[in-house]
């Protein structure tokens, strides 16, 4: 089985690289052309190319890793984001249909207006509050033009490589006495790890069983805020031995309201993840559990 990843150098695409490779050949493509096999063209912003890089690799898999994900810069780019999250999908759509090939992609809670309390169902209506959720929203419709399709919506993605909002904490506690975080937020943070681990596992039962194919919540078990997850993580920063000078005790609760940024995010991000668990056997972890594993492995390099 031949297996093209796009964008191989994000956090979800850096684990991919990891848990599709005993799948199958695979190909992973970044954004810089001169990092790629054969020099293949994986930028999102050329449409041409990233047809091309399809027809040359005519794989059985295409998992696309690649998105805009700067939820602020977005609102100021909108043309931008739409064509890296909505018109680059629908290409891939579009040669995966005329090879008859998979397609795996990543959508988010930013789909829905963050209203009410309940965590929120595949089959429940959308209302995207802002430019990155509405072109994420339309890259999900263009993806389905392509019926042998898996769609994982998460939510608060981190990993040991890159920057996260546990790092931001970690360095910001190293620098204050007091940290003030949002509280009224609510959702899980997912390790980049399990998206990529659910992804393999996924993928292979509904190639075996193609009426699996679909759209599917996918984020870690439990809940928490931007403030709980911000105590989690500097109480374990203690534990470790890192040299804080804040702690959990010193992360005061804001609301959203008080702190305003150019994109409007959702406050109920809560994903029910039932479906997702009954069509592949899977158990979630409890978030605290994948951010504790992460802690442990950045700790190695503070
Ligand atoms: N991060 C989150 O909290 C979150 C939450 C919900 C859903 N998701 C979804 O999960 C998926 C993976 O996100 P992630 O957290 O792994 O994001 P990420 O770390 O920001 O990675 C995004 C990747 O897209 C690439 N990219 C950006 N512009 C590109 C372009 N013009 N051409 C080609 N590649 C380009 C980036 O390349 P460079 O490395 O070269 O910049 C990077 O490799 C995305 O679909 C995202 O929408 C993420």
């Amino acid at each position: 089985m031949k297996i093209l990843l796009l964008g191989c150098q994000g956090q979800v695409g850096w684990e991919l690289q990891r848990s599709l490779a005993v799948l199958g050949d695979l190909v992973a493509v970044g954004r810089d052309p001169a990092n790629n096999p054969d020099r293949l063209c994986g930028d999102f912003h050329n449409l041409a190319g990233l047809a091309e890089t399809v027809r040359r690799v005519a794989p059985d898999v295409i998992v696309n890793a690649a998105a805009h994900t700067a939820v602020d810069k977005a609102e100021a780019e909108p043309d931008v984001a739409r064509t890296l999250n909505a018109e680059a999908p629908g290409v891939l759509a579009a040669e995966a249909l005329k090879l008859g090939a998979w397609l795996v992609h990543y959508s988010t809670d930013y789909v829905f207006d963050g209203s009410g309390s309940q965590p929120w169902r595949e089959t429940d209506p959308t209302g995207p509050l802002s430019v990155y959720g509405r072109t994420k929203l339309e890259g999900e419709q263009a993806i389905a033009m392509n019926s042998k399709h898996l769609i994982f919506r998460t939510s608060w993605v981190y990993a040991a490589r890159g920057g996260n909002f546990a790092k931001t904490m970690l360095r910001l506690a190293g620098e204050r006495e007091m940290l003030t975080v949002i509280d009224d937020q609510i959702g899980a943070p997912t390790s980049a790890e399990l998206l990529a681990d659910v992804t393999a596992h996924a993928l292979m039962c509904t190639i075996r069983e193609p009426a699996l194919a679909g759209l599917y919540h996918c984020v870690a078990d439990g809940e928490t805020s931007w403030n709980g997850y911000a105590r989690f993580v500097l109480a374990q920063a203690r534990t470790l031995g890192w040299a804080l000078k804040a702690g959990p005790e010193d992360v005061a609760a804001t609301p959203t309201a008080s702190y305003p940024t150019p994109a409007q995010r959702p406050l109920n991000s809560r994903l029910d993840t039932q479906r997702l668990r009954a069509a592949f056997g899977l158990t979630l972890p409890h978030w605290e559990r994948g951010v504790t594993r992460m802690l442990h492995e950045i700790s190695g390099k503070q």
